[in-house]
């Protein structure tokens, strides 16, 4: 996914790396080789109600190695304080329903706020800068996030920053958004991933 570590700065830089691979679409030549690939299996996003948020996402593919997302995002409700997300990602060796155990990869349940001010500032915001219309700001982030309709064309999901080793198998990422007296929505995607054999 999406995930350039910050912690580090080698990642950092593996992500300013990055940046110009996208430029010069270059995309699976000049980085370390993952020893993986992934294909998409599903993507879908559900809201508790499309009046106050409408989701449509899919997953298109944009060459060998690489798929793009694409969304468009109908935001029409006032987030507060209160707003919460959180990801899990979970893995299945078979893609059976029944079969998804929890990786400790997560992004643990916080506020929206806090959120856009960490990973969200770190990490998304520069991904998606050059691809959609996300909220791009200096400092801090000033609430509330504004309603209107953020688009995602292509945004490169590339794996960068992902250890160079995953095990093979089913991967479903699940991303909520939920608040009191707010809709819920949430989204969740498989992914499976075999090993390179290149
Ligand atoms: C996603 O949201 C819908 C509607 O609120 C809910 O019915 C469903 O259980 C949620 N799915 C997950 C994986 O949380």
């Amino acid at each position: 996914m999406i995930h350039c570590s910050v912690s580090y700065s080698i990642m950092s830089f593996r992500c300013f790396i990055a940046e110009i691979c996208m430029t010069l679409l270059l995309i699976s030549e000049c980085r370390t080789e993952r020893k993986w690939n992934y294909e998409p299996v599903s993507t879908e996003a559900i809201s508790s109600d499309e009046s106050l948020i409408k989701i449509d996402v899919k997953i298109e593919r944009i060459n060998r190695r690489s798929y793009g997302l694409t969304a468009k995002v109908d935001w029409n409700y006032d987030t507060t304080e209160e707003t919460m997300v959180e990801a899990n990602v979970l893995r299945s060796s078979t893609g059976d329903a029944n079969d998804y155990k929890l990786l400790p990869w997560a992004i643990p349940k916080q506020s929206l706020y806090d959120h856009m001010n960490t990973y969200y500032k770190d990490v998304s915001m520069k991904n998606f800068k050059h691809c959609s219309n996300v909220p791009q700001f200096e400092g801090q982030f000033q609430p509330p996030l504004p309603k209107k309709t953020y688009f995602g064309n292509k945004c490169v999901i590339d794996g960068d920053g992902l250890p160079e080793i995953v095990p093979s198998g089913f991967y479903k990422i699940i991303l909520k958004c939920y608040g009191p007296n707010q809709p819920t929505w949430n989204s969740t995607s498989v992914f499976k991933i075999t090993p390179n054999l290149m």
